[in-house]
């Protein structure tokens, strides 16, 4: 697999601030407020050593875990992401087709720049679809139909947009509602020809999931849709239960942070949590997700899949997450990056083996052969480390 001489997602990152226009790099890395809610989610982590324990063979340890009854070939996944296109047109696909071939989840967000019916046969059962519930329940249900017309059996709701964010780089760049770029970001496109050229040959990035007769909505249409529909502060536990009786199968929140909504989620059916703060995209006063996931674990024990996002940037931060209690995790950025550092062709594919090595290598670095063995055990400092005297896996 072809890496351009790029070897984690750092470098990745600073390859893809160099070749995107700096407001679509800002409206990508950036957070809400001052940030700190982003750079909370990486110190949280950096924070977290992991005990190696040696001598034990790992000779046959594999990457596989088993959640929402599909076998998958790592414990990560691809987190939903809107407006993907502005990347490069075909950002949506080519993510979807690598995370196929590779045999990871690929999740279509609500506000993607390419439809369900698009990416289902290139998802096929790798696909989870991603629903921002609105204000209007017959949208929501209008998705949630042609999610399962795809073939769609997990679905995550997102419930952490009450509002929508004030992301400062946004702002300044002029990426808000109402859209005026900046003098500054019309130049600084300019000086972007390889990028602009990508972007003019493809259709222009619209809201492809939502079509109203005359064409997906688009432009200033589909930012104000956003404001209107999918941040809506009314939402409550009513309208999440009437989601989880509509819909048959797996159903995950995503979004959340507080063990007292981690409960009432298992009160209502659902079946698994993202325990997320959006990557810092929301309240910069969060939590990161890393620190609050054991109380969220024990408050709902083994009941609920709990799947962690939020900064996860390496096979360490995987296997971190593992050993903190998640069963799985997902990324946003990295992948976005990915695609704008080494291509539509190649990034994708990159990332997933990148990730996928790394998370190997930790495990056997940690003694185990198998993700399911990662536990409490493994953290240094916080739990004890136990002895497992006279065993040897
Ligand atoms: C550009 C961008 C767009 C996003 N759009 C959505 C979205 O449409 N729906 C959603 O639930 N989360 C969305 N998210 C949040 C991600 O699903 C995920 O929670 C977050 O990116 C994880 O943090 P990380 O980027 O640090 O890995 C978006 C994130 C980014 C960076």
């Amino acid at each position: 697999m072809p890496t351009g001489r790029v070897f984690n997602t750092a470098q990745m990152a600073a390859r893809a601030r160099k070749r995107l226009p700096r407001a679509i790099f800002d409206f990508i890395e950036g957070g809400a407020g001052s940030e700190i809610a982003v750079a909370r989610n990486r110190a949280r982590f950096e924070q977290i050593a992991l005990m190696p324990q040696a001598l034990r063979d790992c000779s046959a340890a594999h990457s596989e875990v088993t959640i929402f009854g599909r076998r998958y070939a790592a414990p990560f996944g691809i987190a939903p992401m809107g407006f993907a296109d502005l990347v490069c047109p075909g950002t949506d696909r080519a993510l979807a087709q690598a995370a196929r071939a590779a045999n990871v989840p690929y999740t279509l967000s609500t506000a993607a720049t390419t439809s369900i019916e698009t990416i289902a046969p290139i998802a096929q059962d790798n696909l989870w679809f991603q629903l921002y519930p609105g204000s209007d329940e017959a949208i929501a249900a209008g998705l949630m139909q042609r999610a399962l017309a795809a073939g769609v059996t997990t679905l995550l709701v997102t419930i952490d947009i009450p509002v929508p964010a004030r992301r400062v780089r946004d702002l300044t760049n002029g990426l808000a509602i109402p859209l005026r770029p900046s003098l500054r970001t019309v130049l600084d496109v300019a000086r972007h020809p390889a990028w602009l050229l990508r972007a003019a040959r493809g259709d222009r990035p619209g809201m492809a999931n939502f079509v109203d007769g005359k064409g997906s909505l688009s432009g200033l249409a589909h930012a104000e849709f956003v404001s209107r529909q999918l941040s809506f502060p009314g939402l409550d536990w009513r309208r999440i239960e009437a989601i989880r009786k509509a819909w048959p199968y797996h159903l995950v929140i995503k979004g959340i942070l507080n063990p007292q909504d981690a409960v009432m989620a298992e009160r209502i059916g659902a079946d698994g949590l993202v325990v997320s703060n959006h990557g810092g995209r929301q309240l910069d006063a969060a939590p990161s997700s890393i620190e609050v996931l054991p109380a969220i674990r024990e408050a709902c024990g083994d009941r609920l899949k709990l799947i962690l996002d939020s900064g996860v940037r390496t096979g360490d931060d995987i296997a971190r997450s593992l050993a903190s209690g998640a069963d799985f995790v997902l990324l946003g950025r990295p992948f976005l990056f990915a695609v704008a550092a080494l291509g539509l062709a190649h990034g994708p594919a990159a990332i997933i083996d990148m990730l996928r090595a790394e998370f190997l290598n930790t495990l056997i670095h940690l003694g185990c052969a198998d993700p399911a063995e990662l536990g409490s055990d493994h953290l240094w400092p916080g739990r004890h480390l136990s002895l497992r005297q006279g065993s040897n896996r």
